[in-house]
């Protein structure tokens, strides 16, 4: 049994897309074999903002069997659901008198996302980060791999397990309870989260809502489409950079470079070496076909799951079971130190 323990999820709120699976899908999967793995589709987390039901449904299977796709194995994780443990609701109730308005006002996340409209945003998307703390708290995670984005919400993570390991100190205590309750989670150390940017403008990242079609490469693409958008992807005039002259001050190169050498499982560096001095011309059909080799397997596979999709049913399943094991031995402890 490994002593530290992963959680990490993605919101099935969209088609899920190359970001999700370089930034995020991927490194899941090594981590299965040094960590006990928790991995979940976060549906909670979409309702946030409408889910039209029958595509929250979809894009839940998706998710599972994407990471299924991936290389996840459900002897090796759990792999569930977040709606079919419930006590992750309970627990974000607590953590909703635990946070202060204060803490919560300050998430930038909230504020890009609310903009200018925050009067008529859903309750549920502010009190959001305190659903996450719960979602990673639950299980008493001591690492959680997310991108960059993420790390103000991870910080309130750990103010939220400070201030209940504070609050509620003498109760911990007599309830049996050596030191802190709850663990303050640490961002996750595994090398650094690749950002995946739009294919139509480096300085945005690439994203499930984002309205431009041939901005966003998904994980089911076919590979004309794949192609296509790799073709019309936006860039400067210049060919790539030597090694040396390097990608600065060049964003959507960078892009395409980095998401070349993450798919090849090579460095930066290495691409340039092979391709530097090269036109557009010569790269683009080299990263359309390195993107097909490594994603169609993956599509493909995702698809029957999808036409059947009874495995995914049974390992969700499963796995909340799993989930839910662990969640309720938390939240028997908690219910006792709050005074339920
Ligand atoms: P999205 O932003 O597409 O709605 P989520 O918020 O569900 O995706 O994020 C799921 C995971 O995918 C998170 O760990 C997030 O950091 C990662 N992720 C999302 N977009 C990207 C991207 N463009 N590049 C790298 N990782 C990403
Ligand atoms: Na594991």
């Amino acid at each position: 049994a490994f002593t530290d323990r992963v959680f990490s999820g993605i919101k099935p709120s969209g088609d899920l897309h190359l970001g999700n699976y370089l930034g995020a899908i991927r490194r899941f999967v090594p981590l299965q074999d040094t960590h006990q793995t928790i991995y979940c589709v976060v549906d909670m987390h979409a309702i946030t903002v409408w889910q039209n039901p029958a595509d929250l449904k979809r894009w839940t299977y998706e998710i599972a069997a994407a990471y299924i796709a991936a290389g996840l194995d459900p002897k090796k994780s759990i792999i569930f659901n977040q709606s079919q443990v419930i006590e992750h609701a309970e627990l974000s109730w607590i953590f909703n008198c635990v946070a202060r308005m204060g803490w919560m006002e300050r998430m930038t996340q909230f504020k890009d996302k609310a903009g200018a409209n925050s009067e008529n945003v859903s309750l549920g998307l502010f009190a959001y980060p305190s659903l996450m703390a719960a979602d990673i708290l639950l299980y008493k995670s001591t690492a959680v791999p997310v991108g960059e984005d993420q790390r103000q919400h991870l910080e309130l993570t750990r103010d939220i397990a400070k201030k209940f390991n504070h609050d509620f100190k003498k109760q911990i205590k007599a309830n049996g309870h050596r030191g802190d309750f709850f663990p303050v989670t640490e961002t996750m150390a595994a090398g650094p989260a690749m950002r995946v940017k739009s294919l139509k403008d480096g300085s945005k990242k690439m994203s499930k809502s984002d309205a431009s079609d041939l901005s966003t490469i998904y994980m089911m693409d076919d590979a004309d489409l794949i192609a296509k958008k790799i073709k019309r992807a936006t860039t400067d005039a210049d060919a790539l950079p030597s090694e040396e002259a390097g990608l600065a001050g060049r964003a959507e190169a960078e892009n395409l470079v980095g998401i070349y050498a993450a798919l090849a499982n090579r460095t930066v560096d290495e691409v340039l070496a092979e391709f530097g001095g090269q036109g557009w011309g010569v790269f683009k059909p080299a990263l359309a076909e390195l993107a097909v080799e490594k994603l169609a397997p993956m599509a493909d596979e995702m698809r029957r799951h999808l036409e059947d999709p009874t495995e995914i049913e049974n390992i969700l399943r499963d796995g909340a079971g799993r989930a839910r094991a662990i969640a309720e031995e938390t939240m028997q402890a908690v219910r006792a130190i709050v005074g339920f």
